[in-house]
């Protein structure tokens, strides 16, 4: 049977266009479909094999416009495919800015049995397609050589050569083409000359078990549960918090979680602390995480019981996670109280 790979467009930088082609700042993000994407790549078919390619345009936005509707339609499409045998892999072009939160949202939600060996391979370009040397369609053709790959499961971002897990990927640059970095746990992998040079196994699949396909669904209507960041600084105080715990007079959605990126080891100004403790009092979930672009909070400090730390998730991907545990736990108290009426 032959396989297929499967191309699923979101917008971004790599669908981009600007009036010049030496413009690769002032460009509108989100033009151009998947297909002229992959048109404009003469290496594809060669690079593709024995493989078919399907595409798919999901929506065409500018990623930091990705709210939980084009997640929702995304993870659809991914689960639609994902379940098909003649499906090999699924390619996602996204842009760069919210990339890291998608890919590390996929590798929660996506069912476990359907990523044991099959791969969703994100990728991006910093510049617009338009550009004179445009890095899309390169970042596009290793894509495709890491879906490809045997070696090649869950969730995985490419950008510049580099292939990087989603629970580790982090945006480090707003400008230079190797935009993305693992950090400390280091990239995956290498694609070079159209091979990759794997460095490190796929990491197991680390998703969120309490939450289900099933779950997501009935969340469908939303609104998904309201997380904030707040961020610990010089001359911090907690005001920004006692603000957020206020009750809305109009229909927004109260909080119910935050998550706090703290200086260094996840150290806190005493009045930003002081308003994360009434908070929790309150009801509000607060989860501790750190503001430096590496590592984790380490745990022992001595708050680390009061405001649990962030499990060595970065500030966003802590909020997915904590958004996520919100709704999981919010599905089951419904359920007892279903089965248990007062
Ligand atoms: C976006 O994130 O959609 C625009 C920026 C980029 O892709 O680099």
């Amino acid at each position: 049977m032959s396989k297929k790979i499967v191309f699923l467009g979101t917008g971004g930088t790599i669908a981009g266009t600007a009036a010049s082609a030496v413009d690769n700042v002032g460009y509108t993000a989100a033009q151009l479909n998947v297909d002229q994407l992959l048109v404009c790549i003469p290496a594809l078919p060669d690079t593709l094999g024995e493989c078919t390619a399907v595409f798919e345009q999901v929506m065409q936005i500018d990623s930091k416009d990705m709210g939980w509707p084009q997640w929702l339609a995304l993870v659809r499409r991914v689960c639609h495919y994902l379940t098909m045998p003649d499906v090999a892999a699924i390619v996602v072009t996204h842009g760069t800015d919210t990339l890291e939160e998608t890919a590390f949202f996929l590798s929660q939600v996506l069912p476990r049995d359907g990523l044991a060996c099959k791969s969703v391979v994100l990728t991006c370009a910093m510049r617009p397609a338009s550009s004179l040397a445009a890095d899309g369609p390169q970042n596009l053709l290793d894509a495709v050589v890491v879906a490809r790959s045997q070696a090649a499961h869950g969730v995985l971002v490419v950008c510049a050569g580099g292939v990087h897990a989603a629970h580790a990927v982090q945006k480090v640059h707003p400008y230079r083409l190797n935009a993305f970095d693992s950090g400390d746990a280091a990239a995956l992998a290498y694609v070079e000359e159209g091979a990759v040079r794997w460095v490190q196994r796929c990491p197991q699949s680390d998703r969120n078990t309490a939450f289900t396909p099933e779950l997501l669904e009935r969340w469908s209507q939303g609104p998904w549960p309201r997380v904030e960041i707040v961020m610990n600084y010089v001359g911090a105080t907690g005001a920004t918090v006692r603000a957020l715990c206020v009750e809305p007079s109009d229909s927004s959605p109260a909080v119910q979680g935050i998550v706090v990126a703290g200086t260094g080891n996840g150290t806190l100004h005493h009045d930003l602390e002081a308003a994360l403790w009434q908070a929790q009092r309150q009801g509000v979930k607060v989860v501790r995480a750190t503001r430096c672009p590496q590592g984790c909070v380490v745990p022992g400090a001595g708050s680390d019981a009061a405001l649990p730390h962030a499990q060595g998730l970065s500030a966003v991907k802590a909020r997915i996670a904590l958004m996520l545990d919100i709704m999981a736990t919010m599905a089951t108290s419904l359920k007892t109280a279903r089965h248990h009426p007062p």
